[in-house]
């Protein structure tokens, strides 16, 4: 007989530990904790303001937190120096809040640019042709490969950041508002991508997103950010039949 194996009993491969942040009088995280499984989709949902990217981006060391500890496969990243830090971030794709694009540049050269700062692979003109037309053909793309960004619908652009982002085929990956600025039809095709991606990598994923279909179809688990803590943890249906009025709030509004 197969075992399935609980999520909460696989590997963590990233555990975030009392994180403080602030800016000023602005105390944006206050203690976050939280824990992602290999494997797992934990989604992240939170009011706009309250700590999302601030959390995400000290998770990458784009943004250092004041205290609390950030372990990514056992490693803690305050200890790292910046050429460990660089290794460990070629594991962990990181899906920008709006695409961030070059926009100087063509879709190949946006993907050929990681394969140049990660890997010794473009030095081979023809493999690297090969991969980026792979990691675009996984997103449906392949046939922008010489457009410019400002050629792409906002869709297609998203599409192509996330196989910017999925041509270092790493481990973990963060989004930050995958769906955010598209219509329905074109962000549940995101949506049905980045599960694709899921099973295709077995890649554990922390998902941020206020798309509340998004959180249904795509989480594992969720965590609630609340007044800069994890306020409430738990799968879909938990926190959407809670009758905690904060809880509440975010499954009854757009927010
Ligand atoms: N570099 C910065 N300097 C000063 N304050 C900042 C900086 N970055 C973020 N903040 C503040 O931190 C708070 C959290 O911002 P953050 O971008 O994490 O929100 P968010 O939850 O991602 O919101 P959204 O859903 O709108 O993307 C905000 O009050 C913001 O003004
Ligand atoms: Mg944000």
């Amino acid at each position: 007989m197969k075992e399935e194996t609980n999520i909460q009993d696989r590997e963590v491969v990233l555990q975030v530990k009392d994180l403080y942040k602030s800016f000023g009088d602005n105390q944006v995280l206050n203690g976050f904790n939280m824990q992602l499984h290999k494997g797992e989709n934990l989604v992240i949902m939170g009011k706009s303001g309250s700590g999302k990217s601030v959390m995400i981006k000290c998770l990458v060391g784009l943004m250092e937190a004041d205290r609390g500890t950030i372990t990514v496969m056992h490693k803690d990243i305050t200890k790292l120096n910046e050429k460990a830090l660089d290794i460990l971030r070629s594991d962990i794709g990181f899906l920008f809040q709006g695409s961030a694009l070059y926009d100087s540049m063509t879709v190949r050269e946006n993907l050929e640019f990681p394969l140049r700062h990660h890997t010794d692979i473009s030095k081979d003109a023809k493999s690297t042709e090969q991969l980026v037309l792979n990691t675009l053909d996984s997103v449906g793309l392949a046939n922008t490969i010489d457009l410019m960004p400002s050629e792409l619908s906002g869709g297609m652009k998203r599409r192509v950041a996330l196989a910017r982002t999925l041509i270092l085929q790493p481990k973990i990956m963060l989004y930050d508002e995958p769906t955010s600025g598209l219509d329905p039809i074109t962000s549940k095709e995101i949506i049905l991508l980045m599960q694709d991606i899921q099973k295709k990598y077995n890649t554990s994923s922390l998902i941020i997103t206020h798309d509340v279909d998004c959180a249904r179809v795509i989480s594992d688990r969720m965590i609630l950010l609340i007044d800069g803590i994890d306020y409430a943890v738990g799968t879909f249906k938990e926190l959407s039949t809670s009758n905690d009025p904060k809880i509440k709030a975010f499954f009854k509004q757009d927010l």
